[in-house]
């Protein structure tokens, strides 16, 4: 069997260590990685005959060109601003089709922004844009559509939960459901599309579907302690909100960017809808329950006042402290 030879660009971030992961337990495959600083990567990938590493910027033509050379796929795995997500991801793509690269894996893994009109404020304008590039294009684009990863949901990103208080912030009455993928689930599945030479398109892929409801529900039994909820508003302040945040600071993601994402995991307009899991039947999504049962809630100074974290193991070498300070008092 030929070796596949699978390149990906942000080969340092987070979700591209866990696509890694997935495609180092197959055999016959080989790695090619860009990235603009080699020493941020583990020695094991820099020491692995199954990486090739080529460190350059997003926007050096000739590096990239090198970098896409002869590979059967590119991932994009950048995250950053506009210049890196449209520019950076132009760049990619040009270089696909001066090189013949068969597909190109975009910089997606949201909601299913294709069912976000135009000119409706979502956070990541960079999938509209890049799907419409790539029509144009030689190369195939495929496109990974997995909902909130679920360690993001968590995590001082969305702010919504409050490890202090145990409390979970939610829009509407708590039943409106999240879409939720882990990242090596999400990561498994983009392994798996990159493996199988006929996946081009959209692809939609979910673990799991639960309101914050259903949440608490789960927490308190798995974890026994209370999760607290918390409303902040109904949906249609939401949507408000982001609109005139979106209206006076289009450019400015730090001010709408979070809650833009929420409006629209919630929202019910950019469900994923009918799913692709099935096409990957060894692939085994892990749900919201699995994750609460594998992850340790560490105390520490147990007795009057407890000190908890909640860590979530993505990677061996990445530990993500989604639950941190967690003040249990005596
Ligand atoms: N649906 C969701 O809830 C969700 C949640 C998280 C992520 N995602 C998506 O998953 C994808 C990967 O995210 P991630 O969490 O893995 O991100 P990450 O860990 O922050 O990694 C981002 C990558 O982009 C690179 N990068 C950033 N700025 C750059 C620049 N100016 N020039 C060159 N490279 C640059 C980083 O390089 P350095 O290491 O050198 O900085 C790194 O390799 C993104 O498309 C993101 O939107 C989705």
């Amino acid at each position: 069997m030929s070796t596949a030879t699978i390149a990906i660009a942000g080969l340092t971030g987070k979700f591209a260590q866990c696509i890694a992961k997935s495609l180092l337990a197959e055999s016959n495959v080989s790695i090619r990685g860009y990235c603009r600083d080699v020493n941020k990567l583990p020695r094991a990938v820099l020491d692995s005959p199954r990486f090739e590493i080529i460190q350059g910027e997003f926007d050096n033509h000739e590096l990239v060109r090198k970098f896409v050379h002869g590979s059967d796929i590119v991932i994009c795995c950048y995250f950053g601003g506009a210049d890196l997500m449209i520019t950076g991801q132009k760049v990619l793509i040009d270089a696909c089709d001066e090189e013949n690269v068969p597909r190109y894996v975009a910089g997606d893994f949201a909601v299913d922004f294709t069912k976000i009109p135009d000119g409706a404020p979502f956070p990541k304008q960079s999938t509209k844009i890049m799907m419409e590039y790539l029509k144009s294009k030689k190369v195939d684009g495929v496109h990974i559509l997995v909902g909130v990863l679920m360690e993001t949901f968590w995590s001082p990103y969305f702010g919504l939960y409050n490890a202090q208080s145990r409390r979970l912030s939610h829009w509407g009455a708590g039943n409106d459901i999240w879409e939720f993928t882990t990242f090596q689930t999400a990561a498994s599945y983009t392994a798996a599309i990159a493996l199988d030479p006929e996946a081009v398109g959209v692809f939609r892929f979910l673990a799991d579907r639960k309101s914050p409801v259903e949440i608490q529900e789960a927490f308190n039994r798995i974890y026994g302690q209370t999760l607290n909820l918390s409303s902040l508003g109904t949906l249609n302040v939401l949507e408000e909100r982001v609109h005139a945040a979106a209206k006076a600071h289009p450019d400015d993601l730090s001010t709408w960017g979070a809650s833009g994402f929420t409006l629209w995991c919630i929202n019910g307009k950019a469900y994923l809808g009918d799913l692709d899991n099935a096409k990957y039947p060894r692939i085994k999504p892990v749900d919201l329950e699995t994750i609460f049962s594998r992850s340790r809630i560490r105390s520490s100074a147990p007795g009057r006042s407890s000190t908890w974290t909640l860590i979530w193991e993505i990677l061996p070498s990445r530990h993500l402290h989604i639950v941190s300070g967690f003040e249990e008092g005596s």
